[in-house]
């Protein structure tokens, strides 16, 4: 089964310093088509730092980036949207002063004659987006900013897809969500994760990892301390990977 996975994105050797800081070294990782990965690790341990050189937000000192065969030295932004790698910030990236469509449309609102922004488009492609992904908004001219932290998140992640998004990158979805809330944002990822989209999300939550990951990648200290299937994991190996302290209990 293992051998039939689709490799959609890699990493290898990825080392990044910051000044005397050595916020990752040689990390390498594969994720793959349909699954999703969390990665775990302490406070400091790299995973921001990491995600940011997927998304183009810091150049990496070594290695390479691998996404659909092709190497890469380190990602732009604009590279990284145009390779289908789109990460999902919760709150930096919605307007709240406007609605559904204009959120998921923003920067690239599609125009007519060349001039006028064609918003009947724009709320017919939105619909059919939010209906795809299963999202609970119906009202396209609802403000960004009445909607619930579970809608938000949900609205973001429509909005990642419509630029083209195959592989999703998310830091902490759920953080400052209630039961409810975050019950939506996991069941709309495992809708995704059968359509075929490479889920990235880094938690500190660790009933999360076994209940929504198919792998869980621990770094400790700037490095991969564990690639676990999650099936095959324990919680206390995992939390041993994070801490160190293996076979502690
Ligand atoms: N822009 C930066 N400037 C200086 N040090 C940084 C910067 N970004 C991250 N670091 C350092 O790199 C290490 C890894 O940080 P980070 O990737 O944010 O870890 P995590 O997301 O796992 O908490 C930490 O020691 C952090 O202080
Ligand atoms: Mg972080």
């Amino acid at each position: 089964m293992a051998d039939r996975k689709k490799h959609i994105l890699g990493v290898e050797n990825l080392s990044k310093s910051f000044g005397h800081v050595r916020a990752i070294e040689n990390v390498s990782v594969d994720f793959y088509a349909g699954e999703i990965t969390a990665i775990v690790g302490d406070n400091g341990a790299g995973k921001s730092t990491l995600i940011k050189m997927l998304s183009g937000a810091e150049r990496p000192d070594r290695g390479k980036i691998c996404i659909n065969k092709v190497e890469h030295n380190f990602f732009t932004p604009s590279e990284a949207i145009e390779n289908g790698i789109a990460t999902v910030y919760q709150d930096l990236g919605l307007v709240n002063c406007m609605d559904i469509s204009s959120n998921i449309f923003l920067g690239l609102e599609p125009l007519r004659k060349g001039i006028f922004v064609d918003k009947a488009r724009m709320k017919r492609e939105s619909r059919e987006l939010i209906e795809k992904l299963r999202i609970g908004i119906s009202d396209m001219d609802l403000l960004a900013g009445n909607l619930s932290g579970g809608q938000r998140q949900a609205l973001a992640i429509g909005r990642a897809i419509k630029q083209g998004g195959r592989i999703l990158i998310l830091d902490e979805p759920t953080a400052a969500m209630g039961v409810k809330e975050t019950q939506q944002v996991i069941e709309l990822l495992l809708n995704l994760k059968t359509q075929g989209y490479t889920i990235i999300i880094i938690t500190h939550n660790m009933q999360q990892v076994f209940s929504l990951s198919d792998r869980v990648v621990v770094m400790r200290q700037g490095r991969v301390a564990g690639d676990l299937s999650t099936g095959e994991s324990s919680h206390n190996e995992v939390v041993g990977l994070i801490t160190g302290m293996e076979g502690v209990s």
